[in-house]
């Protein structure tokens, strides 16, 4: 049981978020981050619900000619991609995007996976939050799922934007770990899978990587099974966390716990000092 700061103890500015730093904290993102200390974030990066899961079963069996005795799928990741509409699910987003953009410093980064069929109202909402659209930023799946029906395209891009809050001085980009290419190649973690849709943690890496320092704060708000906590422990930053279901709360915390504090072996994401003011533009 993790034991929230009282208000009494926190009082404003960035040293305050030392007391909620390094914990997974179980609660609707949207009220649980209107308790941290305002501009104490130097990085989001986050995976939040596309609202694309579906009330399908693909029956593979019934059509063995065709699919060799493949097992059904789901199309539903789970009641937490539920929403009653369209208007709700775009009142979801606002709201954390509110959430979030009240904690990140100015010249701080927001990094979003996002269905990539809705991104340009995203992008507006952002806008209001004072968050500036910065690069589209994609993972390349090495590995993508074949598709159920054998009649499309199988689906090897995710699609992430990237955002800083105005004003931009003082915002982070390690240009001196080298030119990055706006996409990273990475497969589909599986074998065990701890989330329905875990991101791999050599994409959150590099990303975390060019947009922070040691030592900054990286926040992830729909932590799912912890990915983008482990990434930023691995490059010694300090990560905050929250997630609704108590499934997950559980997965992400014995992850953390049960594994060692790995450094990457890539060379080129090897510690990078705090820059805050330092590698803008
Ligand atoms: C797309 S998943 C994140 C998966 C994660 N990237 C990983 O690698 O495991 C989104 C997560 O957000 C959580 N979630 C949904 N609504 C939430 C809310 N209002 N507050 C906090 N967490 C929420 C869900 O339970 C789900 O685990």
């Amino acid at each position: 049981m993790t034991t929230r700061p009282t208000l009494s103890s926190r009082g404003k500015g960035n040293a305050q978020i030392g007391d909620w730093v390094g914990k997974v904290w179980r609660g609707d993102a949207r009220e649980l981050l209107r308790e941290l200390p305002v501009e104490s974030v130097d990085l989001v990066i986050t995976d939040p619900p596309y609202f694309i899961s579906r009330n399908t079963v693909i029956h593979r069996a019934m059509r063995p000619m065709k699919y060799r005795a493949a097992r059904s799928i789901t199309l539903d990741f789970g009641t937490w991609d539920h929403f009653v509409s369209e208007a709700d699910y775009w009142r979801f987003t606002r709201d954390w995007l509110t959430a979030v953009a009240r904690v990140i410093r100015p010249g701080g980064h927001l990094v979003t996976f996002f269905d990539q069929n809705r991104v340009s109202y995203l992008i507006a909402l952002a806008k209001r939050e004072g968050l500036a659209c910065r690069q589209h930023l994609y993972w390349v799946k090495s590995n993508p799922a074949p598709r159920a029906r054998k009649v499309d395209f199988m689906i090897a891009l995710e699609h992430a934007i990237w955002f800083t809050k105005e004003p931009r001085s003082g915002a982070t980009f390690n240009y001196q770990l080298g030119q990055q290419k706006n996409y990273v190649l990475a497969a589909v973690p599986h074998h065990p899978r701890l989330h329905p849709t875990q991101k791999p943690e050599a994409v959150l890496r590099v990303w975390i990587a060019y947009l922070s320092g040691e030592g900054d704060v990286v926040l992830d708000p729909f932590a799912g099974s912890g990915s983008t906590l482990c990434a930023a422990r691995d490059l010694s930053r300090q990560w905050v966390a929250c997630e609704r279901e108590a499934e997950y709360v559980a997965v992400a915390r014995t992850r953390l716990a049960q594994r060692p504090c790995a450094k990457p072996t890539d060379r080129a994401l090897r510690s990078t000092p705090s820059t805050h003011g330092r590698n803008s533009r």
